[in-house]
Formats: C-alpha cells, sequence, structure tokens
C-alpha cells in the first residue's frame, strides 16, 4: 500500500489502484442514454474515442503487400478492446493515387484494391456489432483528373461539366490567370491545350478544384454524403475545407519574404484560402449530416483559437468536430505553451477536438523522442491528449509507440512531395508504414513486400509483444483509455488548471461533480517536484486514489509534494 499526504490538512490516501486490463466498457454510465444525449448534454462523439486508419497500411487480408477492408474488418476485435469508438477511414474510393487515395475518381464506389461494396457494408455491419462508428474521409475541394465530372469538363468549353471545375483563360498568350501557387510545389494552374484554358488545382494537378460556387457541384456532393449516410456512415472528415472557395476576381496573393520548401516565394493565401464562402458549405453540409444523425470532423488548419472557433459556426450549425491541429506545430514540449493553448481552447467555449499527429504530419513518438525516455515520452503525450476534455483522435500506431520510418533516398520515396522537395521535403511515406502487429516479417502487416517498409524498431514496437508486456506503450494507452471510459470526471469535467507558474509540470483537475480526476504530467527530463495542494479547489479533505502512473520505481511515503520522474504521469481520483 503507497500513502500519499496532502500538505495542509495531511489527508491520507488510500492505494495504488491498478487498472484491470481488458474490454474497457462502452456501456453508458447510470442514467446516461445510449443515443441522443446524456445527462450532460453530450452527444456520442463527444465521448467517443476515433482512431484514424490509413487503409493502404492496417491490415492486409489477401497479402498484395497492400492493406485493404477485409484486413480492418479483421482487426475490429483489436480496436473495440484498446477503447475505440469510431474508425475515420482515409479515402478509400476509387482512384488514380496520385495522392494515395486524395484523388478521387467516383465518390460512391470502393476502390478494387480496397476490396468490394460488400466488403464496406460487411465493415459497417460488424463495426456495428461492437459499437464501433465508421467514418469515412469525403474529400470536397477537388476530384481526379479521371473523375468522369473532369473528364467532361475537360473535353470542351461547352461541355456539361465545363462549370464544375475552375477554367480560365491565361493573361495573354504564355502566363497563367494569376501568381497563386499549389500546396504541392509546383503552379497552382495547369494549360490544357484542347481547350486553351487553364484549370486550378490547389494540390497536385491531377487533383483539379471543384467549382463549389456552381449549386450542381453543391448538390452533387450533398448527395454523395446521402449516398453513404444511408450505408451506415456515422459521419465524415471533410478534406481540405479551408481550400473549397477562391476569389472570383483571381486577385493575386500577396508575396511574402522568404522561400518555402520547394524554393518559391512566400504567399500570404489570402485569396484562395479561408473565404467565408466556406461556411455557407459548412452549414449545407451540416444540415443533411443533421437528418442522419451524424457528426463531420474537419480538416482545420488554423494559426489560432480564434479561427478555429469560426469552424464551428456562429449558431453552432457548421462542424461538430474541427480539429484543433494546433498542438502538432509545438515545438518540443513545454508545460507553459500546452497550458496556454489548452486554456485558450477551453475560453472559446466549444467542445474541443485534440490532435497529436496523423497521416500527414511526423508521427509524436518521432516529434518527441529524446533518445534516453521515449517510451515515457509517449506515455505522458498519450495522457495530455487522452485526459483532456473534449474527443480525441488517435492515429493508428501510436498506441505501440511507432515511429516515422522516412525515406533513406529519393529513389524509395513514394509520396510525390517527397520526390520533387527531396531532401528538404521528404514527403508523407515515413508516417504511413504498415502498422506493426508483431515482431514476425513484415511486421504481420502482410505476407507479400508491404508498400512501404516496415523499420527495425517493430522488433521491440509492435502488439502481440507489446500486449505481453504491463510496462509497454500499448498497455499504458490500454488502461488510460479504459479510464477515459469510466471516470466520469474525464467524460464530462471541466478542466481545472493547477500550480500554473510551473514551466515543466502540467497539472490540472477534470472536477465533475463531487469528484475529480487529477492529472500530473512531467514534460520534462528532469525529475520534477509537484505539489499535491487541491485546498484552493473546493477539495478541502480530498481523499486520493491512485488510478494510473507511468513511473518506473516504486513511491512510498507522505508527500505534500509528489517527486515525478522525467516525463512521467500521475493520474488519480479525487473525492470529497
Ligand atoms: C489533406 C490530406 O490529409 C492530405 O493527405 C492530402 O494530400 C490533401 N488534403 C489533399 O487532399
Ligand atoms: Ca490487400
Amino acid at each position: 500500500m503507497i500513502k500519499y499526504f496532502f500538505k495542509a490538512n495531511l489527508v491520507s490516501i488510500v492505494l495504488t489502484a491498478i487498472v484491470a486490463l481488458g474490454f474497457p466498457g462502452l456501456a453508458p454510465r447510470a442514467g446516461a442514454q445510449q443515443k441522443g444525449v446524456d445527462a450532460e448534454g453530450h452527444a456520442w462523439w463527444q465521448h467517443a474515442v476515433f482512431y484514424e486508419i490509413y487503409p493502404r497500411s492496417f491490415a492486409d487480408s489477401n497479402n498484395d503487400g497492400i492493406g485493404d477492408l477485409k484486413g480492418i474488418t479483421t482487426k475490429l476485435d483489436y480496436l473495440k478492446e484498446l477503447g475505440v469508438n469510431a474508425i475515420w477511414i482515409t479515402p478509400c474510393f476509387p482512384s488514380p493515387q496520385v495522392d494515395f487515395g486524395y484523388d478521387v475518381s467516383d465518390y460512391q464506389a470502393i476502390d478494387p484494391m480496397y476490396g468490394t461494396m460488400e466488403d464496406f457494408d460487411r465493415l459497417v455491419a460488424e463495426g456495428k456489432k461492437r459499437d464501433i462508428r465508421v467514418i469515412l474521409d469525403f474529400v470536397v475541394n477537388h476530384t481526379s483528373d479521371q473523375h468522369q465530372w473532369f473528364i467532361d469538363s475537360k473535353s470542351s468549353k461547352t461541355s456539361a461539366h465545363r462549370d464544375w471545375y475552375i477554367w480560365r483563360d491565361g493573361k495573354g498568350p504564355g502566363p497563367p490567370p494569376n501568381n497563386w501557387l499549389s500546396t504541392f510545389g509546383t503552379a497552382a494552374w495547369t494549360f490544357d491545350s484542347k481547350t486553351g484554358q487553364y484549370y486550378y488545382h490547389y494540390f497536385y494537378p491531377q487533383q483539379p478544384d471543384l467549382n463549389w460556387r456552381n449549386a450542381a457541384v453543391e448538390k452533387a456532393m450533398m448527395d454523395v454524403t446521402r449516398f453513404w449516410y444511408k450505408r451506415g456512415v456515422a459521419g465524415f472528415r471533410l478534406d481540405a475545407v479551408d481550400t473549397l472557395y477562391e476569389d472570383p476576381n483571381l486577385t493575386d496573393n500577396p508575396v511574402l519574404p522568404g522561400t518555402d520548401k520547394f524554393g518559391r516565394p512566400n504567399m500570404d493565401e489570402k485569396y484562395n484560402k479561408k473565404l467565408p464562402e466556406v461556411h455557407g458549405a459548412m452549414r449545407k453540409l451540416r444540415t443533411t449530416a443533421d437528418e442522419y444523425g451524424s457528426v463531420l470532423i474537419g480538416e482545420t488548419w488554423t494559426s489560432n483559437v480564434d479561427q478555429l472557433k469560426d469552424y464551428y459556426g456562429a449558431n453552432n450549425d457548421e462542424l461538430q468536430m474541427p480539429m484543433d491541429l494546433m498542438m502538432t506545430g509545438f515545438k518540443g514540449l513545454s508545460a507553459d505553451e500546452y497550458r496556454k493553448h489548452i486554456a485558450a481552447v477551453n475560453a472559446a467555449g466549444h467542445w474541443p477536438v485534440y490532435v497529436i499527429t496523423n497521416h500527414d504530419i511526423v508521427r509524436s513518438y518521432t516529434r518527441y523522442a529524446d533518445g534516453t525516455h521515449n517510451d515515457d515520452i509517449a506515455k505522458m503525450v498519450a495522457a495530455l491528449y487522452l485526459t483532456l476534455r473534449g474527443s480525441a483522435i488517435m492515429y493508428y500506431g501510436e498506441e505501440i509507440g511507432m515511429e516515422n520510418n522516412d525515406p533513406k533516398s529519393k529513389d524509395d520515396v513514394q509520396d510525390p512531395i517527397g520526390k520533387l522537395g527531396w531532401p528538404q521535403e521528404k514527403g508523407r511515406d515515413g508516417e504511413r508504414t504498415p502498422m506493426q502487429w508483431n515482431h514476425g516479417a513484415n511486421a504481420g502487416f502482410s505476407v507479400a513486400k508491404p508498400w512501404l517498409p516496415v523499420p527495425a524498431s517493430a522488433m521491440a514496437h509492435n502488439v502481440a509483444d507489446e500486449m505481453k508486456d504491463p510496462d509497454s506503450v500499448l498497455s499504458f494507452y490500454r488502461k488510460l483509455l479504459a479510464l477515459r471510459h469510466t471516470e466520469a470526471a474525464l467524460l464530462d469535467g471541466d478542466y481545472v488548471s493547477l500550480n500554473e507558474e510551473n514551466p515543466n509540470v502540467l497539472t490540472y483537475l477534470r472536477r465533475y461533480k463531487g469528484e475529480a480526476v487529477l492529472v500530473i504530467l512531467n514534460m520534462s527530463a528532469a525529475e520534477q517536484r509537484a505539489p499535491l495542494d487541491l485546498s484552493a479547489t473546493g477539495f478541502s479533505a480530498p481523499k486520493l486514489e491512485v488510478l494510473l502512473t507511468s513511473f518506473h520505481k516504486q513511491v512510498k511515503g507522505m508527500f505534500a509534494v509528489l517527486p515525478m520522474e522525467p516525463y512521467s504521469v500521475f493520474i488519480a481520483k479525487i473525492t470529497k
């Protein structure tokens, strides 16, 4: 038995509880309703843990080196045990795969490389049996240049779909209509000699932008969402929403000092990004989503909380879950920086959606690793984004401490931006490598050579081995997610920041009615001391029950100030 004592009144505290592994229990708490909202007015997606799957890389059922839908279905039990409530599958629609699925050539079918529509229906049905919802990725801004709409659009200036895309004359015989640039390293305009005009693409030339000012485009896209809602899809992650509209006058963007990673002048993209019209489109997508009780998650890149706030809609009538991607840009681990950001997000008054990484961003394990405390850091980062107030979106493999496996040479690169920008921009292959299921060949992902290589670290960081190790990153995630599903304070509690002056230790309470969960995170490589005085928070004679720590050494004694190992986590339940 470990005893802790608080400073002021020396109240003794109970025992160290090792949270039981196993199914964390998705059943609602007493008083909560399964459908609609709970006693706190929270909908299912507010308590759900979302898990992003890159289908090429999750599980390969037919051993062709590329993951598929049947593969995902075989892993639903694993996800259920982990504590996942919804999977977001990045695009699995027919696609020439120039941008690995983000170039869609048919929005209402499944790419044969991933399986069939029957496989998809079965995935949804098997998910339903396990209370795991399926979220699809809707690429709203652009199609593939192989989509029938674009093929027709390109065929003549008078074709039925001509105005479904953005066609313009160049400035005279040579130059494009204006100075806008594609974010993927090329010009944003491609000349088509057949009709003598340029078409616009914010991403690759094979991803022409749809013209959302055309009502027929808008209607077609709403119909796509209905098609999938009727098949049981619980919502969409909306791709690149800020690129939906462009200035109709095609005003040049202001040029800024310096160059980007492709060596082009920096630009203030004020005329081709984040136009106010985006909000009208979000409201319409939301109206359709509401007809089916579905959720909209936004790929919402923002530079501050005010911008993020706008995506919820002035009347909460846009996205329920605009992703807060800002933490992914923080350099290093500074308790101050996180504390300030979390405070700003909470002050904005909406339901937060914290994202720590995804298929476009270097994995968090690699971003924060210091070579000495890598697994401890992974656990600490997990405890951060999974105990905050809000919905969490995990990325596959984060729970086993997968690292980036960047290409070693330009010839190895698959992602076109990596070929174009090498070596400054290596592309996104590194964060998209196969899920590591065991320490066997190809990490158990496939019998065939996988489309991307597995790193040597898969020998230690894989599901099978980590499942057996109570101190693994995976075991930590499983305990943490179990707590997240069962502790009322973690589901519904307020966020109360404590010990705000400490630059190394982030401390907060999630407070709900007469109880709370105390979270202490040492974000530094040195041992730190964390005060345990809760007298200012309304808990005058609190009892403390340890729920979860990542400590290596046993802590014994009476503490007014808790010694925290480097990058360690301490989570305890507080009752009066
Ligand atoms: C954002 C997606 O996450 C990324 O992978 C893709 O390349 C672009 N949007 C273009 O669709
Ligand atoms: Ca396959």
